[in-house]
């Protein structure tokens, strides 16, 4: 719902490291910029209890509607996206912080169909993506001809699904785990892999099967991850970048990442029935 003011009501669905972090920052900072929060779920409400005003707890995510929220956050797990992300958006703005769901086709076309029919926005946050509007300036512009994502992590920051880094041993060394096409990747690492998800949704026409990556273990990245983007354009263009994101061992998520998520959500108050990269 739009509210017509121009205070947004944000529901946050998810209370691990980012909704911890969304949550204090909109309750902190967000009056003055015209947030307020409206919900706050968790699969397990008694992590909330006592630390979020008991009024903001909502109990059970199906009775979201209630909270008449103007942008709902996913930050918790794919399976939320599918299992609500069409419902969030016949009521909401809906921001997603899991985009590997996206890697399947047939969500993503709902979720796609679903933004246009209601016309409401499907926002993808860049995250750890380096130059996401450029690259979606030469998707739309038709002269994209590749892209390529490699992300390094200390092992201990990797949550695969398979059994490939159960037998990493400190000081191993650079190992890469796997190259392929988005759309592999996103069910073998889903944890990791958002920022890349988010480079297919940039690079739409290349999509989940034609944008390629590579997941590196390396033992000696034990203060931050890398992310390399390199894009490749017509007549010999290309760009590579290389962003080092402070991190500490064993986190998923990289510093840097909290705060371009929460300048993301600053930018959705509504940009229409499509996805749009913030
Ligand atoms: N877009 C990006 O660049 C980016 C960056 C970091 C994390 N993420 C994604 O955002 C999400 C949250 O990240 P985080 O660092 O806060 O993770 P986290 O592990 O700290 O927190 C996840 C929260 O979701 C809950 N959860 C886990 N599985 C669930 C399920 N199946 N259903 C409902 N709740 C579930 C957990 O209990 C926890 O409260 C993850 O999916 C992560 O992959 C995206």
């Amino acid at each position: 719902m739009e509210t017509g003011s121009s205070t947004l009501r944000i529901g946050i669905a998810g209370y691990g490291h980012l909704g911890q972090y969304l949550v204090e920052k909109i309750l902190k900072d967000g009056p003055g910029l015209g947030l307020i929060l409206a919900f706050v779920w968790n699969r397990n409400s008694d992590k909330l209890k006592g630390v979020v005003p008991a009024e903001l707890i909502l109990e059970d995510l199906s009775c979201f509607a209630d909270r008449r929220c103007d942008v709902i956050v996913e930050v918790c797990h794919p399976q939320i996206v599918r299992d609500f992300g069409l419902h969030f958006l016949s009521q909401s703005h809906f921001m997603v912080g899991s985009p590997s769901a996206l890697s399947d086709p047939d969500l993503n076309q709902k979720l796609r169909q679903a933004s246009l029919q209601y016309s409401r926005t499907l926002y993808v946050p860049s995250g750890a993506l380096w130059g996401g509007q450029d690259i979606q300036r030469l998707n739309d512009s038709g002269i994209l001809k590749a892209l390529f994502i490699r992300m390094s992590k200390h092992p201990s920051c990797f949550r695969l699904t398979g059994d490939v880094l159960t037998d990493w041993t400190e000081g191993e060394g650079r190992r890469v785990l796997f190259r392929g096409s988005v759309a592999e990747l996103c069910p073998l690492a889903p944890n990791n892999v958002n920022t890349m998800a988010a480079a297919a949704v940039a690079a739409g026409k290349l999509g989940f099967t034609g944008v390629q990556g590579e997941i590196v273990s390396d033992t000696a990245l034990k203060d931050y991850h890398v992310v390399e983007v390199e894009v490749t354009g017509p007549d010999g263009f290309s760009v590579h970048t290389v962003r080092r994101n402070p991190a500490k061992l064993g986190a998923v998520t990289g510093s840097a990442t909290y705060n371009s998520f929460w300048n993301s959500l600053l930018i959705c108050k509504g940009h229409g029935g499509r996805v749009h990269l913030c």
